[in-house]
C-alpha cells in the first residue's frame, strides 16, 4: 500500500535538489533537504574555530543551498517564507529521518555506481509505502536500483523535473520493469495535481525523451558550430530568442544545467548505444571537457561559457 505523501526527503541540495525542495514547499509539503557532510573546512570556519564534528559544518551544504535559494533569479520559492518548510540536514546524521517520510526524491550526482550507493544505503532504513524515485537525467531506472530488494524495487521510479522546476510543467515519469503501477499511477495524479505538472510517461531508455532529444541539439551544435568558426554569442544569438526560446539560447542553457552534469548526461547515451554515428554525437566534444577540469562547470560556480559579475549597484549579472 503506498502511504499519501504528506512529507519528502530530498537528497543532494546542488542545481535541482535544492530547487526541487522549494517547489514541494510551495505546494505545501514540508521535506528534509540532505547532502553529504563535507570532508574540509573553509578558511572562515577554521578561523572561528570551528571542527568537522560541528553540526553546522555538517549540515552546511543544504543550509547554504536553502540560503541560495532565497537569492536566486527567477525566485525557485513561491515565497521567502515557505524556506522554512525546508529542513537541511547530511546523509550520515539524519539517515534514520528518512523513514519517517513518505516520498524520498535522489538528486545526486549523474552517476550510476554513486545513485547505487546511495540507494542501498536509504533501504536500510526504508519502510514499505515510502515511493523512492530518482531525478537522474537518464540513467537506467532498472541498473540503478539492480542491486536493492524487491519490496524495495516495487516502490522506486524515475521522476525527472526539469530545469528550472517550480517554472518547468514537464514532469517525465519513469517505471522500471518491477516498478508497481499502483505507484506509477499515484505518483502521476500526485505530481499533475499537487505539484501542477504535466506528466510524460517515459520508456526506461537511455535519457528517457527529452534529453536524449535536448542533448542531441546541444551536441550537434556544439561539434558543429563551434568547428565551423562561430562564436558563442553568435550561436546563442540565433539558437534563443529568435527561434522563440527566450531562456534556452545553446551555451546559457549549458551553463544553468552545469557542464558536469551535461557530460555525464551526453556520455549516458554514448556509452549505451552500438550506433557508431551517435556514439561519436554524444562523445562531448574536448573544449567541454577541458572547461569542467578546469572548474568552469556554469552558474552553479559563477564561470561557464558565461561569466558571472557584479554591476557597480551589486547586482550579478
Ligand atoms: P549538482 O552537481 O548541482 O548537485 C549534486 C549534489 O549531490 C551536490 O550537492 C553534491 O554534494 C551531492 N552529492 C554528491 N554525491 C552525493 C552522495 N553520494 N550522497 C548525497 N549527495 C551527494 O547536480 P544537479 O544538477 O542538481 O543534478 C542532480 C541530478 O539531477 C542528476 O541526476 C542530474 O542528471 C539531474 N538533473 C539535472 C538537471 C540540471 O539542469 N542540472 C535537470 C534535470 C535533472
Amino acid at each position: 500500500m503506498v502511504k499519501p505523501i504528506q512529507q519528502a526527503a530530498v537528497i543532494g541540495s546542488g542545481v535541482m535538489g535544492a530547487a526541487i525542495a522549494a517547489h514541494l514547499a510551495g505546494a505545501g509539503i514540508p521535506c528534509l533537504l540532505l547532502d553529504i557532510v563535507p570532508t574540509q573546512l573553509s578558511e572562515e570556519e577554521a578561523k572561528a574555530g570551528l571542527t568537522l564534528e560541528h553540526p553546522k559544518v555538517r549540515s552546511k551544504l543544504a543550509t547554504t543551498a536553502i540560503d541560495r535559494l532565497k537569492k536566486t533569479k527567477p525566485a525557485p520559492l513561491y515565497s521567502e517564507a515557505f524556506a522554512t518548510r525546508i529542513t537541511p540536514g547530511n546523509l550520515d546524521d539524519d539517515l534514520h529521518k528518512l523513514s519517517k517520510v513518505d516520498w524520498i526524491i535522489e538528486v545526486i550526482v549523474e552517476r550510476l555506481d554513486v545513485k547505487r550507493q546511495l540507494l542501498q544505503r536509504i533501504e536500510q532504513v526504508w519502510t514499505p509505502g515510502t515511493i523512492v524515485s530518482s531525478n537522474t537525467s537518464g540513467i537506467s531506472i532498472n541498473e540503478m536500483v539492480a542491486p536493492c530488494g524487491e519490496a524495495f524495487k516495487r516502490h522506486f521510479l524515475g521522476t525527472h523535473f526539469f530545469n528550472p522546476p517550480r517554472y518547468m510543467k514537464l514532469l517525465e515519469v519513469i517505471p522500471g520493469q518491477t516498478t508497481d503501477p499502483e505507484i506509477t499511477k499515484y505518483m502521476t495524479a500526485f505530481a499533475e495535481k499537487r505539484l501542477g505538472k504535466g506528466v510524460v510517461a517515459a520508456k526506461d531508455t537511455p535519457n528517457f525523451i527529452a534529453n536524449r532529444i535536448g542533448t542531441y541539439g546541444l551536441l550537434v551544435t556544439l561539434h558543429e558550430m563551434l568547428q565551423k568558426g562561430y562564436t558563442v554569442e553568435e550561436i546563442d544569438a540565433v539558437t534563443g530568442p529568435a527561434m522563440g526560446r527566450p531562456k534556452s539560447a545553446t551555451f546559457r542553457t549549458l551553463d544553468l544545467v552545469g557542464l558536469d552534469t551535461f557530460v555525464h548526461v551526453a556520455g549516458n547515451v554514448h556509452n549505451n548505444t552500438m550506433d557508431e554515428s551517435e556514439k561519436a554525437i554524444f562523445d562531448s566534444p574536448s573544449v567541454l571537457r577541458r572547461m569542467v577540469e578546469q572548474g568552469w562547470i556554469g552558474e552553479k560556480q559563477g564561470q561557464g561559457f558565461y561569466k558571472k559579475v557584479k554591476t557597480a549597484a551589486g547586482k550579478e549579472i
